[in-house]
């Protein structure tokens, strides 16, 4: 596998935050930066805030830090209410769109479908698609980890997609918020299945970087990021504290 690229740490924010807290958050990111600026050399970031405070998050985004939304609407525009487009993300000068995380899929019934058919909308704007896959706790203790995380990235990863305008994120849904991680044993086993299935599945499959999320903190970031083919993490909780989530980036060695 070539390992041209720096390891991506992105930041989900989720539904937290105010306005005020959100722009100061990325006051802080800016700070941390400035003061430990070998960290951008070793990593490439993105915050992903809630949709309303993607504009003043945009505002205070230190250089090194792209913006992203946590999802985007099915269709281009018209008569979707509550939905956003991926114009307007392009208007907010968003570089990434989440897809198909778990909470997505779990709350609002988003399906593999639906996730392939937004990424193409996000390629047409030249928007990168961390497209999130994983599998429950029961699929994991029935042993069908694989074949549910395979079947995932077959429908929700289009045809179209490259090392350029896709990352995947390996999620598995038990350790998302629970504090619980995977082993690295069970993280190298599942990244290299993917590493397998996407260079079969697309032809810069083995180019394209695949993250970790679930529980990622500064105490278990090391290990996790030293994992083969642990492209970067994708990081919840511990992202909405800045000294937490530059933290998690100093794993990176
Ligand atoms: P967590 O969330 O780090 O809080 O487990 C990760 C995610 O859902 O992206």
């Amino acid at each position: 596998m070539t390992k041209t690229r720096k390891k991506l740490i992105a930041g989900n924010w989720k539904m937290n935050g105010t306005l005020a807290s959100a722009a100061g958050l990325a006051v802080a990111l800016g700070e941390g930066l400035e003061k430990e600026p070998a960290l951008l050399e070793a990593c490439d970031f993105a915050v992903c805030p809630p949709f309303v405070h993607l504009l003043a998050v945009r505002q205070q985004l230190p250089v090194g830090v792209a913006l992203g939304a946590q999802d985007c609407a099915l269709n281009r525009e018209g008569a979707y209410t509550g939905d956003i487009s991926v114009n307007m993300l392009v208007d907010v000068e968003c570089d990434y769109v989440i897809l198909g995380h778990s909470e997505r899929r779990q709350y609002h019934g988003e399906t593999d479908g639906q996730v392939a058919a937004k990424a193409a909308l996000c390629y047409e704007k030249n928007l990168t698609a961390i497209i999130c896959v994983g599998e429950t706790e029961v699929q994991r203790a029935e042993g069908c980890q694989e074949e549910v995380v395979g079947e995932q990235l077959a429908r929700a990863v289009p045809p179209t997609a490259t090392a350029g305008n896709t990352v995947i994120a390996y999620e598995p849904v038990w350790a998302i918020g629970t504090g619980k991680t995977a082993s690295p044993e069970d993280v190298k086993a599942m990244h290299s299945f993917i590493r397998r299935h996407l260079k079969e599945q697309l032809a810069e499959g083995g180019n394209m970087r695949i993250l970790y999320g679930g529980s990622v903190k500064p105490d278990n970031a090391e290990v996790l990021m030293s994992t083969e083919n642990v492209d970067g993490a994708l990081v919840g909780g511990a992202s909405l504290k800045a000294d937490q989530f530059l933290a998690i980036a100093r794993g990176v060695k």
